[in-house]
């Protein structure tokens, strides 16, 4: 049996007082649909982290920069529901907008820093809309704890700054990113790929990780770095966004992984943005 869908703030509220009043933790996923293994492995992460777990789904028309990109995000709510039901979950949360954007909705959530460069970059205003919405998500479900993913290693440095930052006592918990058999990162664009475009499409997680074993070893990273994009561009991506090395935390650009260090990339292929990301392990 697949668990109801709760589209209003004062039902979900009114579950989590009852909850609340019998003493019990809550755990959040915050998702905005078109459900993959990777979500369901923060589902399965959450349900050992807490006594009740809310999956919230909500495309966020905040985060995205073009209105073609939202038009075409994937809406599969019924097939959630059905890859969700095994997990029996306590609530699946999917708002409708005015829950979440109120008429007359005019505050806007921005961290500086560690949303500074990469997808930031390229994606202006994205983190406020990822920062917004995720707080608004916090405080809606009044989590103990919160699950995501390792792919979005950027956002998910966006969302413990803003829960540090703004006093909101909830666990922010990162979860290893997953990958299909060949090394592609899960993601919900991945459907978009036509069968040709995700023949080539793990060209990006195999020069990352060559580089990645280049760099942990001592190479050059200029070096490393350029032959990584040249061999992205000849495993058939249309163009490198960025791909950059950065300090695991904090994100402070390195000339060289002398600390904990990642390894970050957006790649454009068949006209889907994709993103990876790697950490490097110093020899
Ligand atoms: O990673 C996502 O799916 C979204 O950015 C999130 C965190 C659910 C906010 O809309």
């Amino acid at each position: 049996m697949s668990t109801p869908i709760l589209r209003r703030l004062d039902a979900l509220r009114a579950l989590t007082a009852q909850w609340r009043k019998g003493g019990e933790t809550v755990a959040v996923v915050p998702t905005m649909g078109a459900l993959h293994e990777g979500h369901l492995s923060l589902v399965r992460a959450a349900k050992s982290g807490a006594d009740r777990v809310i999956v919230t789904i909500f495309v966020n028309p905040k985060q995205f920069n073009s209105a073609e990109d939202l038009a075409n995000y994937p809406r599969t709510e019924e097939q959630d529901a059905r890859k969700l039901a095994p997990f029996a979950v306590d609530a699946v949360y999917a708002p409708t907008p005015d829950q979440i954007y109120p008429e007359g909705f005019a505050t806007n959530v921005s961290v500086s820093g560690v949303s500074e460069g990469l997808c930031g970059a390229h994606r202006p205003g994205h983190f406020d809309g990822v920062a917004t919405v995720v707080t608004k998500l916090f405080l809606q479900t009044s989590a103990d704890r919160a699950y995501f993913g390792e792919k979005d290693f950027q956002q998910l440095q966006v969302v413990k700054r803003l829960a540090r930052d703004l006093d909101i006592a909830v666990e922010v918990v990162g979860c290893p990113t997953v990958r299909e058999a060949d090394g592609l990162a899960l993601s919900s664009r991945n459907v978009r790929l036509s069968p040709e475009a995700r023949a080539k499409a793990p060209a990006l997680h195999a020069a990352m990780t060559r580089a990645a074993e280049r760099l942990g070893s001592g190479a050059d990273p200029e070096t490393a770095l350029a032959e990584a994009r040249a061999a992205i561009l000849e495993g058939g991506y249309a163009e490198v966004e960025y791909l950059e090395l950065r300090a695991e935390d904090g994100l402070a650009p390195l000339a060289a992984p002398d600390r904990p260090a990642r390894l970050l990339a957006a790649a454009w292929l068949d006209g889907i943005r994709l993103i990876d990301n790697i950490q490097i392990q110093p020899a």
